[in-house]
């Protein structure tokens, strides 16, 4: 486990991005945004700037990343839920959902994979590929709603549709079990207790609930908070 999770190394140069106090790290949004700045200009070219414009957004995001319960709650936002992030074409949703993952990796983290890449390998590996997402870990998909239909020796399938109906199934029973341990005041390290699911999309909820289905619409609803950008927000596409 990293010691100093609130002091960020890159290369030669030390972020530090908040203090520890009574052995929790106080987080400093406009040191955080600092750091994330320059993290953006390392993964996604010198172009990179968190806009003006997106610092509601970006607050909300960061302060879910660190799981700040208080912060969260005041903004309607469950932490032990995932996240729904829509928006736009190229408003920047799949950088954020990458960025971000630097900012907390031991209170937030999940394997990043494309919508397309599930489809596809369904295609050519079959049913086994949604056991392999029916796991308790926790994934961000990326561009739902993009992906064709999966389509396996002729049977097809809704593989995003079936995927996050069994991740529902994960969802409630882990979120079961953590209850229960709660109550028994057993501690349970952060991450292993939650199946978390994440999507970024350009679909609104009833455009999910088209291509979805009214089942799957309930479930996310249930399973995720919805952050959107701005309906008007620009394409950041060069
Ligand atoms: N804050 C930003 N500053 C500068 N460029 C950005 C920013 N965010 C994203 N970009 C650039 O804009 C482009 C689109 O970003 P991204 O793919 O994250 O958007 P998106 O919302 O996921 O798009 P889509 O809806 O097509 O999936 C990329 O080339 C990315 O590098
Ligand atoms: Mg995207």
């Amino acid at each position: 486990m990293n010691p100093t999770p609130h002091i960020k190394t890159e290369g030669t140069s030390k972020f530090q991005i908040g203090e520890i106090r009574n052995n929790t790290i106080h987080y400093d949004f406009e040191k955080i945004k600092t750091y994330l700045n320059i993290k953006g200009h390392m993964l996604f070219g010198k172009n990179f700037r968190i806009y003006k414009e997106d610092e509601a957004l970006f607050f909300k995001l960061c302060s879910y990343f660190i799981q700040d319960h208080h912060s969260c709650a005041q903004m309607g936002i469950d932490t032990s839920k995932g996240l729904l992030l829509t928006g736009p074409v190229g408003c920047g949703k799949t950088s954020l959902m990458k960025l971000l993952l630097h900012l907390a990796p031991h209170k937030t983290n999940y394997v990043f994979v494309p919508t397309r890449n599930i489809v596809f390998n369904f295609n050519t590996s079959g049913f086994e590929v949604l056991e392999k997402y029916n796991q308790t870990k926790n994934y961000c998909f990326d561009d739902l709603g993009v992906e064709p239909t999966g389509s396996h020796y002729a049977k097809e399938c809704n593989v995003m549709g079936e995927i996050l109906l069994s991740r529902y199934d994960l969802f409630t029973q882990t979120s079961q079990s953590l209850s229960f341990s709660q109550s028994l005041s057993f501690s349970f390290s952060q991450g292993h207790s939650h199946s978390k699911t994440h999507i970024t999309t350009n679909l609104n909820v009833d455009e999910i609930e088209k291509k979805y289905g009214n089942r799957v619409r309930s479930r996310l609803r249930q399973m995720m908070n919805v952050i959107a950008f701005d309906s008007k927000s620009t394409d950041k596409r060069l």
